[in-house]
């Protein structure tokens, strides 16, 4: 594989890792802050980033060499609506530059998984970010999210609170396949 794609593909995969890991954190805070809601979008938006992991773990063809990992937005334990807003900041980050970027090279390296996971992630920050948007203005007018379910498509790793859609609107998985939080 070539050297710069497998780069950008560890980096992405470290920024994945980690975003999996902070959202869990975060979800536990907003439990204990009494938005049990918002904990749920955590944890399915959590299992999204475990996706893209996956996706971008497999696309690697070469493992060897340094681990870069992407300065990402939003660190630390804050109030639910700083994490929110970092949770919102790190998606905007990785659909507007990070992966627009990866993306670029690897097309011009003609690294197609590379670019099918990598875009499956780009289209799935894009809506990740919508999400915590309506959670942080529920949580800033001092209410839970006001949803009921919160479904993750596992393919893809979009999310929505829409019980109605029958497909996923970016990979085209049926709804059959998508898990409940
Ligand atoms: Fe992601
Ligand atoms: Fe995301
Ligand atoms: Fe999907």
């Amino acid at each position: 594989m070539n050297q710069m794609t497998s780069d950008n593909l560890r980096s992405a995969f470290g920024g994945e890792s980690q975003a999996h890991m902070r959202y869990l954190i975060w979800g536990d805070v907003a439990e204990k802050e009494g938005f049990p809601n918002v904990k749920r979008l955590f944890q399915a938006t959590s299992d999204a980033e475990r996706v893209h992991a996956t996706l971008h773990f497999k696309a690697l063809k070469d493992v060897s060499g340094d681990f870069a990992v992407t300065s990402m937005a939003g660190f630390g334990i804050n109030s639910t609506s700083e994490n929110l807003e970092g949770a919102k900041n790190g998606e905007i980050f990785e659909s507007t530059q990070m992966y627009p970027a990866y993306i670029a090279v690897a097309e011009m390296q003609g690294e197609k998984e590379a670019v099918k996971a990598m875009k499956f992630a780009t289209a799935a920050e894009e809506v990740h970010a919508e999400r915590y948007q309506t959670a942080k203005d529920a949580v800033d007018s001092g209410k839970d999210l006001d949803v009921e379910k919160i479904l993750l498509c596992p393919v893809c790793g979009y999310i929505t609170f829409d019980d109605t859609e029958e497909a996923c609107p970016i990979c085209g998985a049926k709804k059959a396949v998508f898990v409940e939080y």
